[in-house]
C-alpha cells in the first residue's frame, strides 16, 4: 500500500481541474479514434456486474482492447464475493491479478469499501447512487455539439436517480445550469441545492439540452409510472427549449414513455453519440486511474491534480 491508488467512484471525490483534463483527454484520445495509443499495453481490466449492462460493459472492454489492455468480466453472482469471501479478502485477491476493476455495483457503499482494500483503482460502472462515466461521456457529448458545457441550461426530467444525482454534481463541476423537473413527491429525495420544479415548461424554457432517462430505473420493475407522464419529452416541450437544443438519454429507452418516438428519433437527438462517447470518455477516465500502474499519456498532457 502506501502508493496513491486513483479511484473514480463519485465525481465530486475528484479534483474539479483534474475531471476538466480528464474530458480534455476524452475529445483528444476520440480524434484518434482509428489511431488508438498503445498505452494499456500489458495492463488488465477487471469487469464486475450485478446488474444488466450493454453499453457500459462493451465500452469497457473495446476502451481497454483498443488502447492495448485486456479485459475479464465476471457476474458478482459467479464470484465468491457475496457466499463466503469477504470484500476485503476479494479486494486483496483481485489487486493481485489485474491493474483496475470497473463494477457495476448496485451498493455504492460496498463499492467503496471494496476500495479501501484494494492496491489498485475502483471504476464506478454505476450504482443506485449515482453513474459518473455515464456523465462525462455526457459532457463530451454536449461540448462536441453545442461548444463549451460552461454556462450551458441542462434540463432534466422525469425520475430522481443515479443518472440525475450526478448530473447535479457535474453541474456544480463543469459550472452549467441545470434544473430538474419532477413530480412534486420526489423533491425531497433531490439532494441539496439543486433547482427543482414540478412545471416541465418552465424547466424546457431556453434549455440547450433536454435529457431524460427511464422512470423504472433496474431493480424497481413493477413501479408504477403514471405521475411521470406530464415529463415526458416530446415535441411540445423542445419547441419550449432554444432552436439548437439537444436531446440527450443515457439509454435504453423504455420505448416510448420517458420520450416520444418523434423526439429520440429526431435530428435534434444526439443518443447514439451519447452511447459512442463513453468508449471515449472511459478512455480518459482509464488512463488517469492507470497512470500510476504505469501508463503514459501524450507528453503535452497533464491531468492537473495532487
Ligand atoms: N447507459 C448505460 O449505462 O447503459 P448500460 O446499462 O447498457 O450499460
Ligand atoms: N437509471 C437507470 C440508468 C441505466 C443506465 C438505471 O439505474 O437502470
Amino acid at each position: 500500500m502506501g502508493k496513491n491508488v486513483r479511484h473514480f467512484i463519485d465525481l465530486d471525490d475528484v479534483p474539479p481541474e483534474t475531471l476538466k483534463a480528464i474530458l480534455s483527454h476524452a475529445h483528444e484520445l476520440k480524434k484518434q479514434k482509428f489511431n488508438p495509443p498503445q498505452i494499456f499495453h500489458g495492463l488488465s481490466l477487471a469487469m464486475v456486474f450485478d446488474k444488466r449492462s450493454t453499453r457500459t460493459r462493451m465500452s469497457f472492454e473495446i476502451a481497454m482492447k483498443q488502447l492495448g489492455g485486456h479485459t475479464v468480466v465476471m457476474n458478482m453472482e459467479e464470484m465468491q464475493l457475496g457466499g463466503s469471501e469477504s470484500i476485503e479478502s476479494t479486494a486483496n485477491v483481485l489487486s493481485r491479478y489485474v491493474d483496475g476493476i470497473m463494477l457495476r455495483m448496485s451498493d455504492q457503499a460496498m463499492m467503496v469499501e471494496l476500495s479501501k482494500h484494494t492496491q489498485i483503482p475502483v471504476i464506478n460502472g454505476m450504482t443506485n447512487e449515482s453513474h459518473p462515466c455515464q456523465i462525462m461521456a455526457d459532457m463530451l457529448t454536449i461540448e462536441e455539439k453545442l461548444g463549451p458545457i460552461e454556462g450551458k441550461k441542462v434540463a432534466w426530467f422525469g425520475d430522481s436517480n443515479n443518472v440525475s444525482n450526478t448530473f447535479i454534481q457535474a453541474s456544480k463541476i463543469f459550472g452549467f445550469e441545470l434544473v430538474l423537473a419532477l413530480p412534486e413527491d420526489l423533491h425531497g429525495k433531490v439532494p441539496a441545492g439543486a433547482d427543482v420544479t414540478a412545471d416541465a415548461k418552465a424547466a424546457a424554457k431556453d434549455a440547450d439540452v433536454l435529457v431524460t432517462d427511464t422512470w423504472v430505473s433496474l431493480g424497481q420493475e413493477g413501479k408504477t409510472i403514471e405521475k411521470f407522464q406530464p415529463y415526458q419529452v416530446n415535441a411540445d416541450l423542445m419547441t419550449t427549449a432554444k432552436d439548437n437544443a439537444i436531446f440527450m438519454h443515457c439509454l435504453p429507452i423504455h420505448e416510448w414513455e420517458e420520450v416520444s418516438e418523434e423526439v429520440a428519433k429526431s435530428p435534434a437527438s444526439v443518443i447514439y453519440d451519447e452511447a459512442e462517447n463513453r468508449l471515449h470518455a472511459q478512455k480518459a477516465i482509464l488512463a488517469w486511474c492507470l497512470e500510476e500502474a504505469g501508463v503514459s499519456v501524450q507528453d503535452s498532457f497533464d491531468f492537473a491534480d495532487e
